[in-house]
């Protein structure tokens, strides 16, 4: 039987929500983390780019990775009755990069060259893969820091989280390759021999950039590779982490085909890193009576009928208002009908093909924005009640 959503926020140490594009995956993180934090656990909430008014909800700034801490005193005077404070922090690339080449540089003063290194400043926020492999470490950092009982992270977009889960072990592969090595060792003969100054090599490769650019970059990956073994070491652990039973993952999708087959798709990626997801969330459910898109054709009479005896065609109006408008709501009351029966369709199609493995919650569409904490704490609590599989809403 999978674990209810409650199990895992209460047993795991790291849950991570992870789906396509605007599904509502940052919402859900700090919802989580208002739950967890209402249960009692010391809960950190990291995100990657949370919405302006979300993050005010949190007290985030933007490029600010400072810890926010919301006593418990100020979760109860926006109506969550919490047992623990709750902290939420944002991703800072380059601070964590920094503190990554500090931690494993040999000596200080590597640390230092590389910092100063002009093209470090480049490298530690447009090389590809950095801004995934950092939050993979901020997590770790987190994780282990002793602070927290539970870290939520909140990923980019599946286009990208597949990269940012990825991210540690093609570290691994990278720099533990001979070749990579064997260019980057300050005695290769690699570089000694075929990048000398005026070799074949460099002579072509000036035509596509300066000599100096390259030679810094060499100089650059000589004193990085000085702390590849930790990058090594410390990126097996993420895997590790990731793959192991204190982690889990909830697969985010929408009330669409297209967002169905994406966390379908990295349901099936992440199986193949040895990642298994343990709850799937359906969200934007519309929560309203799915029979009405079947309704009676008598229905318009009977709401202008109703119309009429309450009096609503009295401000000058007469019985032919009454029937416009009764037509008008039975037209809206039938579409909404259509669409709660397409989204209960999606969550029961999502709910028989998953739901022997995974927990399968849909989420009602709230009336509206959940970007404040008394709607995050109203998610989080209807997501921790909700202790099996949901159907459908009623
Ligand atoms: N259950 C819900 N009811 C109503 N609105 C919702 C619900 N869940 C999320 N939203 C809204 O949907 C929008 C997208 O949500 P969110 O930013 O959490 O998605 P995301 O998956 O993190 O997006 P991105 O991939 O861009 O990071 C936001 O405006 C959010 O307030
Ligand atoms: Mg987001």
């Amino acid at each position: 039987m999978p674990s209810s959503l409650a199990t895992l926020i209460d047993t795991k140490r790291v849950l991570l929500c992870v789906g396509s594009g605007g599904v509502g995956k940052t919402t859900l993180a700090a919802a989580l983390g208002v739950a967890a934090a209402v249960r009692g656990r010391r809960v950190l909430v990291l995100t990657v780019d949370p919405a302006k008014r979300l993050a005010n909800a949190l007290g985030l700034k933007a490029f600010d990775e400072h810890v926010q801490h919301i006593s418990i005193a100020d979760l109860a005077a926006m109506g969550c009755p919490a047992l623990a404070p709750l902290d939420a922090s944002m991703l800072d690339v380059k601070r964590t990069f920094d503190r990554v080449v500090t931690r494993y540089a040999k000596s200080p003063e590597t640390a230092q060259k590389i910092l100063d290194h002009p093209f470090y400043q480049q490298a530690s926020t447009a090389l590809a893969g950095s801004q995934e492999y950092m939050a993979t470490e901020r997590l770790y950092e987190c994780v282990t820091s002793g602070d927290y009982e539970l870290v939520i992270l909140d990923t980019p977009p599946s286009e990208h989280a597949l990269d940012f889960l990825d991210a540690p072990r093609r570290l691994i592969d990278l720099f533990a390759s001979p070749a990579f090595r064997k260019l980057i060792a300050p005695s290769s003969r690699v570089r000694t021999g075929v990048f000398r100054s005026g070799s074949v090599v460099m002579r072509g490769l000036q035509r596509f950039t300066s000599i100096e650019m390259f030679s810094n970059l060499l100089e650059f990956f000589g004193h990085l590779a000085d702390t590849f073994d930790g990058f090594v070491e410390r990126a097996r652990q993420v895997q590790a982490l990731l793959s192991g039973p204190d982690a889990a993952f909830v697969l985010v999708s929408a009330c669409d085909a297209v967002s169905t087959d994406q966390a379908e798709s990295l349901q099936t990626q992440l199986r193949a890193q040895g990642m298994e997801p343990s709850a799937w969330v359906v969200n934007r459910v519309l929560a309203c009576d799915p029979a009405l898109a079947d309704a009676d054709p008598a229905l318009p009479g009977r709401i202008a009928k109703a119309l009429v005896a309450i009096g609503a065609d009295a401000a000058g109006g007469d019985a032919s208002d009454a029937e416009q408008c009764a037509y008008a709501i039975a037209n809206v009351a039938r579409r909404f009908g259509a669409m709660a029966k397409s989204d209960a369709a999606c969550v029961s199609s999502v709910t028989a093909r998953h739901g022997a493995d995974l927990t399968v919650l849909a989420l009602p569409r709230r009336a509206t924005e959940p970007d404040n904490l008394t709607e995050l704490f109203a998610i989080g609590e209807l997501l921790a009640q909700a202790s099996q599989q949901v159907p459908a809403v009623a």
